[in-house]
């Protein structure tokens, strides 16, 4: 009888590669969304903002659970139940209190162990809303987890959250809204595993010279794609937040994501949480022939990635 050790790996997949809304998102009537719609178009469906990641293809996190993992969950084989009343996914993390990234939490309610990880502040949002207590907390472990302390997220993966310029998410706006908070509201996710470190980042207002300094030389970085151009809700007629309000930096311009990763050396580039209002999303335009020539690539449901 022979016996063989699976090699690790750090394997990526992305559940959902569009921000808040999906493509097309439902009151949505844009080019990108009518495109979507359209049954053998250029422009596929994708759903919301979520990354599945693990060591061994056995036991998964789940980062960010967006209103569509019931679906992103039926989409991938790796993640089905293996027996009766079972799931591959240890755990959840939560790098901020917005819908499209807790909304999940909910469907994930079936009497099933899990431990949700996030900060204090995030949790805070979590237990400020009654309708999480239908997770069974006996069952529901939620753990805190300090900025810039290593634990383990899955078998095999270290995880260290670091907080990234943000803001509180929408439904906890107040009159007066800081976008640059630097805190616990909005984190990043360093991941390590097999000897790689990949970096998960899909709302960010900005990059301060630290998370340049942390990001210089990564093997690969999923980063905030939500808009192209700041102004791009307003051009499109899609509504009048600019990115900046929405606590997202654009793509594009001296202050954007392609300018500031230029000098960083990170090895593979990915963009996600791409906004349905993103002409990247249509592979004929030249914002997409713009982003592919910077070394960008777009996130596509689906996509894996192993380190
Ligand atoms: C965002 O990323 O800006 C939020 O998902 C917006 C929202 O909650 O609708
Ligand atoms: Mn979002
Ligand atoms: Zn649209």
């Amino acid at each position: 009888m022979t016996t063989s050790l699976r090699a690790l790996s750090l394997r990526a997949l992305v559940l959902g590669a569009a921000a808040g809304g999906g493509l097309p998102q439902w009151n949505c009537g844009c080019d990108n969304c009518n495109a979507a719609r359209a049954p053998a178009g250029d422009i596929k469906p994708q759903t919301q903002s979520s990354l599945a990641v693990s060591a061994n293809g056995d036991q998964w996190a789940i980062l960010n659970t967006s209103p569509d993992i019931r679906q992103q969950l039926s989409a991938h084989q790796v993640l089905y139940p293996k027996k009766v009343r079972h799931t591959p996914i240890s755990s959840v993390l939560l790098t901020n209190g917005d819908i499209d990234h807790i909304a999940g939490l909910l469907i994930l309610r079936e009497k099933q162990p899990f431990t949700v990880f996030a900060t204090e502040t995030i949790l805070d949002v979590i237990s400020a809303n009654p309708i999480f207590n239908a997770l069974d907390r006996i069952l529901v472990t939620f753990t805190s987890v300090q900025l810039d302390q290593s634990f383990e997220l899955v078998s095999g993966v270290q995880a260290t959250l670091f907080a990234v310029p943000g803001k509180v998410p929408l439904f906890m706006e107040g009159e007066t809204v800081d976008t640059q908070l630097e805190g616990e509201q909005t984190v990043g996710v360093r991941l390590a595993g097999a000897g790689k470190t990949m970096f998960y980042i899909p709302g960010c207002a900005a990059i301060t010279t630290r998370l340049a300094d942390m990001l210089t030389g990564a093997d690969c970085v999923f980063f905030d794609g939500t808009v192209y151009e700041n102004d791009e809700m307003q051009a499109t007629g899609t509504g009048t937040k600019t990115g900046a309000r929405m606590g997202h930096m654009a793509m594009n311009g001296e202050h954007g994501s392609m300018a500031a990763f230029v000098p960083l050396n990170v090895e593979r580039k990915i963009y996600v949480h791409i906004n349905n209002t993103n002409p990247v999303w249509n592979p004929a335009s030249a914002e997409h022939a713009t982003i592919r020539s910077a070394g960008w690539e777009i996130a596509q449901d689906g996509l894996e990635v192993t380190l």
